[in-house]
């Protein structure tokens, strides 16, 4: 988190007791029960501002609705003038219901359905984002006329995890630069071609792999008819465990920016929401194998699965302190069938005991999104607060529903 920030914005400790968003923890545990996600808006607010003033020449901010899509941060965001880059049909509608004007948002993936499309097409948003030749088939043969931006892929190796590497030649997405002129040439009668973009991955912390994308695409958008922009997509770092460098990136990609022919749309969604959420969940067990501390938790990897999918650290902290006790170090791991139930293998934390409540830090994105009902549990409750308030905006599944137990 930056300097400036006010106060009662994400986390802050008094007395003892964790806050968020100026409300303390153990209230909002209290009141919606656990695991529970939590989100700030007033810290999506500031950090939006916050960030979109560093870039220059945006035409809009396409915020990339997989990263979070509750409807109060989307409608959070859409007060503050974001488009969205949604990947699905849900995606789209979700957008809409937030009120993201449809001439705000892109749609991008490499498997839309007819349905998809259709839908795209008949609420005239933005620009459809094609990969594939077949999309471009259907909407020229169904929607003449469709604006639509051809996601490239060029070939660039972001220096990031392979998982979330998008623009690598290997990758399944978008078309290989040689392909576009050809393909734009073969449908530019039938279809309205308003721009490029790239997306080359999640977690990219150099400005490097931009500005050689942007070098190998700039010659197509010179051949393209009045294009309307450039899209350079998502994948802007945020490091789990310390501030990083913000400032330098952006310095060394702003002049590139400011000199394209056309505006630039961005796609943020970790480094936006990342820090704007918690999850909280409660310690259920505490015991010793084999010279291992575990704490069971009852949140588990379907609540949130990024430490075991991608290894991801997580800070996690008492949402209550005495102060006074000893210091343990505790492996934090949840109910699940997985030894890759594991939040962490190693943390210190105040002596604990079943009940005490345990915060996960920095898990406003790609958490509740990417959460499943696997052995069969529900999916937790998404609150919001702001500023000392907070009310729920999503409850808690009830997974199988709730009522007399079959025995029979
Ligand atoms: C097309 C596209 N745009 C934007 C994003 C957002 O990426 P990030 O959250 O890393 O900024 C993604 C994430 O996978 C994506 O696929």
């Amino acid at each position: 988190m930056d300097g400036s920030v006010k106060t009662s914005l994400g986390v802050q400790r008094i007395e003892g007791v964790l806050h968020f968003g100026g409300v303390p923890v153990p209230e909002l545990a209290e009141t919606y029960g656990t695991p529970l996600y939590v989100y700030d808006l007033a810290w999506i607010r500031h950090r939006y501002q916050h960030w979109v003033s560093r870039i220059p020449n945006v035409k809009f901010v396409a915020y990339s609705v997989k990263t979070n899509a509750n409807l109060a941060v989307l409608k959070t965001l859409a007060s503050l003038g974001a488009g969205a880059d949604v990947v699905s049909q849900g995606e789209l509608r979700q957008a809409l219901r937030a009120k993201i004007p449809p001439d705000k948002i892109v749609f991008a993936g490499v498997g839309k359905t007819p349905e998809e499309l259709d839908l795209a097409a008949a609420t005239r948003i933005f620009a459809i984002h094609v990969e594939n030749p077949g999309e471009l088939e259907y909407l020229a043969a169904h929607h003449p006329g469709t604006r639509v931006g051809i996601r490239v892929n060029p070939d660039v190796f972001p220096h990031t995890l392979q998982e979330i590497a998008t623009g690598s030649g290997s990758s399944k997405f978008g078309f290989p630069l040689d392909q576009v002129l050809p393909l734009y040439r073969r449908f530019r009668e039938k279809l309205r071609f308003v721009g490029l973009h790239f997306h080359l991955g999640s977690q990219i912390r150099d400005a490097a792999p931009y500005l050689e994308a942007i070098e190998k695409v700039r010659p197509l958008l010179d051949a393209l008819d009045h294009p309307e922009y450039l899209d350079i997509g998502g994948g802007f770092f945020l490091d789990y465990q310390q501030s990083w460098d913000e400032a330098t990136f952006w310095e060394t990609l702003s002049p590139v920016l400011a000199d394209l022919p056309v505006p630039v749309i961005v796609e943020p969604g970790r480094t936006l929401l990342a820090q704007a959420g918690i999850l909280v969940t409660r310690v259920l067990y505490v015991k010793e194998m084999k010279g291992i501390r575990y704490a069971i938790v009852d949140a588990g990897m379907n609540d949130f699965v990024r430490p075991a999918l991608y290894k991801q650290i997580h800070r996690i902290v008492c949402a209550e302190e005495a102060g006074n006790s000893q210091i343990l170090e505790y492996a934090v791991v949840g109910p699940i069938c997985e030894n890759t139930d594991m939040f962490a293998r190693s943390v210190r934390l105040e002596r604990l005991e079943p009940g005490d409540l345990l915060v996960i830090l920095d898990t406003g994105a790609y958490g509740y999104v990417m959460a499943s009902n696997y052995n069969l549990r529900p999916r937790p409750p998404e609150v919001v607060v702001e500023e000392g308030h907070h009310r729920l905006v999503h409850p808690r599944e009830q997974v199988p529903p709730i009522g007399p137990v079959e025995t029979g």
